[in-house]
């Protein structure tokens, strides 16, 4: 039963995919997951070549077994927004509002434009190519290209695709994408749409109606993501006619994630209702834990940079939080599965524990079904 079409297409032994989390993904939480039998993905994104190189060559050190890496090919990541043309009074808006933090966190203020972003993204597709990566997993895809599927599997790569509509998955699975991931509206991080909806209402649909509907519409196997931290969740995934499941916020929670120490003890205070979506912190929209920037951004009313610029701008605030041990002016993306998390395991016991959950739901379900 748990031994899903998808294990038998990626060659692993669990149907748990780790999400190729951007900073947070690196070579050992990789290698871990992959070795427990899970799918382990690389993040790529904002990833100079030689770096991401480096990174695949040192988890193929540690395993032998199958792994994926992550890029986004978002319009803004395909084509960097020119910062020369986004007019003066947003980036004076935007600067002294982010100056209210720096001067609280003790770091310089700036009204400076931020730097134009590296256009990255070709040279890590063929890095990915060149490397022949067993998995290719994209994220806020611009355009589904059949072009870009085929010189993968030209190279044996399998492409693995994440979306929020139904329409996305018919546009993916014409593409020729081997999965598609469903990405429900309580997933942490980013929404997986190619370009920035008008607001955060319009990428919302939840993981248990979206899921059915995209198995329904396409073929190839569908993984599920989206609120799941656990045996319960992987069970009702599957019921829902998913093959997997791929999870983001319970593998922050694990040993291996490189994110700062106040990030997970945060996970494990915190209940669903703590995040919300908002742009303050990348420019897109994400799913986050809420605090004192997030809050306070909104409420100011000052404009929000284009996507990654606004990253790009605040990046200095986020460095001093990190190293100030401040949580109140760090992205900490999360999922509404934080309140299923209450614990800091290795990331390859995370694996075995949800399996394990698993059996025990699916063996239980007729006794709990009838529970008065
Ligand atoms: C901290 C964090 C960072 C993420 N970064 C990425 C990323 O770089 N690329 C990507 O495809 N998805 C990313 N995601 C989204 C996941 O792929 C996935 O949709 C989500 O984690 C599923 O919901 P969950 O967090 O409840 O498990 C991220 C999620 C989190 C929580």
């Amino acid at each position: 039963m748990f031994r899903t079409a998808l294990c038998d297409l990626l060659g692993i032994e669990h149907p748990i995919l780790q999400s190729g989390m951007g900073n947070i993904a690196g070579p050992d939480l990789v290698a871990e997951v992959s070795s427990a039998g899970g799918l382990g993905i690389l993040a790529g994104l904002n990833v100079p070549p030689d770096v991401l190189r480096d990174g695949i060559r040192e988890v193929r050190k540690r395993t032998s077994r199958p792994f994926g890496v992550n890029l986004w090919l978002h319009e803004t990541v395909e084509s960097p927004v020119d910062v020369a043309t986004i007019p003066d009074t947003t980036v004076a808006g935007a600067q002294r509002e982010l100056n209210r933090y720096r001067e609280r966190l003790g770091i310089p203020t700036t009204s400076a434009r931020p730097a134009t972003l590296p256009a990255l993204l070709p040279s890590a597709i063929d890095v990915i190519l060149e490397e022949r990566v067993p998995v290719f997993s994209t994220a806020l895809v611009r355009h589904h290209h059949a072009e870009l599927v085929q010189r993968c599997h030209a190279r044996g790569v399998k492409v693995v695709t994440m979306v929020t509509t139904v329409d996305a998955a018919r546009a993916a699975a014409a593409s020729g994408v081997d999965v598609i991931v469903a990405q429900g509206g309580e997933a942490g991080g980013h929404r997986s749409v190619g370009d920035k909806p008008a607001s955060a209402e319009a990428v919302g649909i939840g993981t248990m109606a979206l899921v059915p509907q995209i198995v329904d519409a396409v073929q190839v196997p569908v993984v599920a993501a989206g609120g799941i931290a656990d045996g319960r969740g992987l069970v009702a995934a599957l019921a829902l006619g998913a093959t997997g499941v791929l999870l983001g916020t319970r593998f922050v929670a694990s040993r291996e994630a490189t994110v700062p120490e106040f990030w997970k003890k945060a996970l494990l205070e915190h209940e669903s209702d703590a995040t919300a979506i908002t742009d303050v912190f990348t420019g897109l929209w994400a799913r986050a834990l809420r605090n004192t920037m997030s809050e306070e951004y909104r409420t100011s009313g000052a404009p929000v940079l284009p996507p990654l610029v606004q990253r790009a701008a605040a990046f200095d605030v986020y460095a001093a939080s990190a190293k100030q041990q401040n949580r109140e002016y760090y992205p900490m993306f999360s999922g509404q599965s934080v309140g299923l998390i209450h614990d800091l395991p290795g990331a390859g016991e995370v694996v075995a524990t949800i399996m394990r959950e698993a059996q025990d739901v699916l063996a239980a379900l007729p006794r709990r079904a009838n529970r008065g």
